[in-house]
């Protein structure tokens, strides 16, 4: 069966980001996230195999590759992701230098891992077990593992204040794009301006169309008064301003081009964020995480929660062996 796709995902890497933070951290994880993976690789054998599971772009593999230089060691480092990851990513050269020598696999769900039994001594995930059905995933990892291999993870948490922040962006992406139907009032708009051959046809076209950018403005109105604080409320009103300025200087064809193009990467950016609010685990899930984990065979697990550089909570830490 071929895996499911996952566009929002398959986009933002082949924009070459590192991390999933991407202009954000572009040049991969540092601070603490960056000293929590060194100290879990540097324990590690020369030689050792291991598997970054919902890689993205390779931002923990290159990590590992990072610690084994480090300590003049050689790991075999694999990296998979569902998605369609990228062949190069926008970094230092320090950062592609590492990459180079790791090995990836696209379009690779977690649930059904291609690698043989027992083909790895550490299996990673960062921000990627919760991503996927956890069940299935913790059976594979077993599996992949060696005996006596460990499995380590950092995992949304639902009460950190990156998903806080997250369930509100998400909030406002749908009341943007689904219920105010901003860029279809746009598009619209866009339409009805045809293509006119000089200023005067400009002229008549653009009062003909009033309506329509009067739905426009009073939805911009709208936004800005119920979103004062919001990046992507922000991030709209920009990418529209920038729309409307160059619209009448294009063809009809190109300006709706411009516009379905602009719309599909805050869609996307809109689904990516709320597969990262359906991530986050709360107590209970944990809970559940640590039986599945005593049905898939594993007899060692510990979570406790992961802090941030200035002492929030950011996640959890689970181990499983
Ligand atoms: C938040 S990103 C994490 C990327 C990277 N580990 C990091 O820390 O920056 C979540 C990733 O999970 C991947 N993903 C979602 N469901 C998956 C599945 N069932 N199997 C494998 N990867 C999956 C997505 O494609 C996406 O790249």
């Amino acid at each position: 069966m071929k895996p499911r796709a996952v566009p929002q995902w398959s986009d933002f890497w082949q924009q070459g980001f590192v991390t999933t933070f991407g202009p954000g951290m572009p040049d991969n994880y540092q601070g603490v996230i960056a000293d929590f993976w060194d100290s879990q690789f540097e324990h590690l054998e020369d030689g050792a195999r291991i598997l970054d599971i919902a890689t993205g772009n390779g931002a923990v593999a290159i990590l590992a590759a990072k610690t084994a230089r480090k300590q003049d060691k050689t790991f075999a480092i694999t990296g998979c992701d569902l998605a369609t990851i990228n062949p190069q990513v926008t970094a230092s050269e320090e950062v592609q230098a590492l990459r180079a020598g790791l090995r990836f696999r696209s379009n690779t769900a977690c649930e059904k891992l291609p690698f043989d039994k027992g083909a790895f001594e550490f299996v990673s995930s960062q921000f990627g077990l919760e991503y996927c059905k956890i069940p299935q995933v913790l059976g594979e990892i077993r599996r992949v593992l060696v005996p006596g291999g460990k499995f380590v993870a950092i995992a949304h948490h639902g009460d950190s204040n990156l998903l806080k922040a997250a369930h509100s962006e998400v909030q406002v992406y749908r009341a943007l794009l689904k219920d105010m139907n901003l860029f279809g009032r746009v598009r619209a708009y866009f339409g009805a301006l045809g293509n006119p051959l000089n200023q005067e046809e400009l002229r008549m076209a653009i009062n003909k169309a009033k309506p329509l950018s009067t739905s426009v403005n009073e939805a911009v109105a709208s936004m800005k008064k119920r979103y004062p604080d919001s990046e992507c409320a922000r991030q709209m009103l920009a990418a529209i301003n920038s729309l409307a300025q160059g619209a009448a200087r294009v063809q009809s064809k190109q300006r709706l081009r411009t516009l379905a193009m602009v719309s599909e990467d805050f869609e996307m950016a809109g689904e990516r964020l709320e597969d990262m609010v359906k991530a986050g685990l709360d107590g209970d899930a944990i809970d559940r995480l640590h039986a599945l984990a005593r049905t898939s065979a594993f007899s060692d697990f510990s979570c406790q929660p992961f802090l941030d550089d200035g002492g929030n909570l950011a996640g959890w830490h689970i181990e499983l062996s």
